[in-house]
């Protein structure tokens, strides 16, 4: 039962053949959205018995062209049907929740004497995109030499992949340690932490000002950047000062060690919005 379509005979091959001929369902909703499924169908000469829609094989929507009514909804887990707007060859769902996510399959089979019968499936997912923007946070550990940066990113659905910025350009600076972990909450929702340790000596670094952020996606759709985060990493021989934003925390030392060059002489942190 793989694929997207899936097509079943049950009678050995008829002349006349019945076939779906198209099956437009959304791949992706967000709760609260409405949508339209479309199973057309072409009878090729056969009579109409049943159209039957289906969410992880229960039936929630049943088109009988002999029965009065020839409509019928039926209740399964986050299924909202609104039957003004739903027909032989479409059902409109409304109100869609987390729960609406599943394979949805549209059956139609015909009335003698071939009682044929096709079907397909989709997968419909339901993503919920975070409210807020990932929230990047660093501190110096290791007498300076290492910089260790987590990111966190807002509840959503599924979780968000994190990916890092550096000066806009999106890398891990060589001989970097990094690490994700999902965390998942009661409401189904999902959070993404990515911690990024960096060793200030790596050669892949830029000099200067170094602007980091961290971004949250969820695949083509939702991109979301952290607030930057602002290091200052010079070659320099004066000795080691280090200006800090009052509000950032981070593990001071004087002493450095050299690393090839002399790093980090100034390093200062602030924040700054990014638009
Ligand atoms: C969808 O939700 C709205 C507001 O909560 C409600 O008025 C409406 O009846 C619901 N529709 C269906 C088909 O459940
Ligand atoms: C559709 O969802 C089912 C479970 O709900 C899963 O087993 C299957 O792999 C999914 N198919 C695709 C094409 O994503
Ligand atoms: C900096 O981090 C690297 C990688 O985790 C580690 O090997 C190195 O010992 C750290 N530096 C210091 C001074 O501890
Ligand atoms: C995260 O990235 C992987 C690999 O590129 C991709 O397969 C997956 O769909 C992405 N997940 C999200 C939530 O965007």
């Amino acid at each position: 039962m793989r694929g997207e379509l899936y097509i079943l005979l049950i009678l050995p091959p008829m002349i006349a053949c019945l076939k779906i001929s198209s099956f437009e369902v959304p791949s992706l909703l967000v709760p609260g959205d409405s949508a339209y499924l479309t199973c057309l169908f072409d009878l090729g000469g056969e009579k109409l018995y049943s159209v039957k829609w289906f969410k992880n094989e229960q039936e929630f929507y049943r088109f009988f062209p002999s029965l009065n009514p020839q409509y019928m909804a039926f209740r399964a887990p986050g299924i909202h049907i609104d039957l003004t707007k739903s027909g032989r060859s479409t059902v409109y769902l409304t109100n869609v929740t987390l729960e609406t996510e599943g394979r949805f399959t549209c059956q139609v089979s015909a009335d003698e004497p071939f009682f044929g019968c096709v079907q397909v499936h989709r997968n419909i997912s339901v993503y919920v995109p975070p409210e807020e923007s990932p929230e990047i946070t660093g501190e110096f550990t290791d007498y300076g030499e290492n910089l260790t940066l987590r990111c966190l990113s807002a509840r959503s659905k599924p979780a968000a992949n994190l990916s890092w910025y550096i000066n806009d350009v999106m890398m891990v600076p060589e001989g970097s340690v990094l690490s994700h972990e999902i965390i998942r909450h009661h409401d189904r929702l999902e959070s993404s932490s990515a911690q990024l340790d960096i060793p200030m000596g790596s050669s892949s670094l830029p000099d200067g000002l170094l602007r980091l952020a961290c971004e949250a996606s969820i695949s083509n759709f939702v991109t979301s950047i952290s607030k930057e985060l602002l290091i200052s990493r010079e070659h320099n021989d004066q000795p080691p000062q280090q200006h800090i934003d009052p509000q950032e925390e981070v593990n001071s030392q004087d002493s450095l060690r050299a690393l090839g060059f002399l790093l980090v002489v100034t390093m200062i942190l602030w924040i700054e919005l990014v638009g």
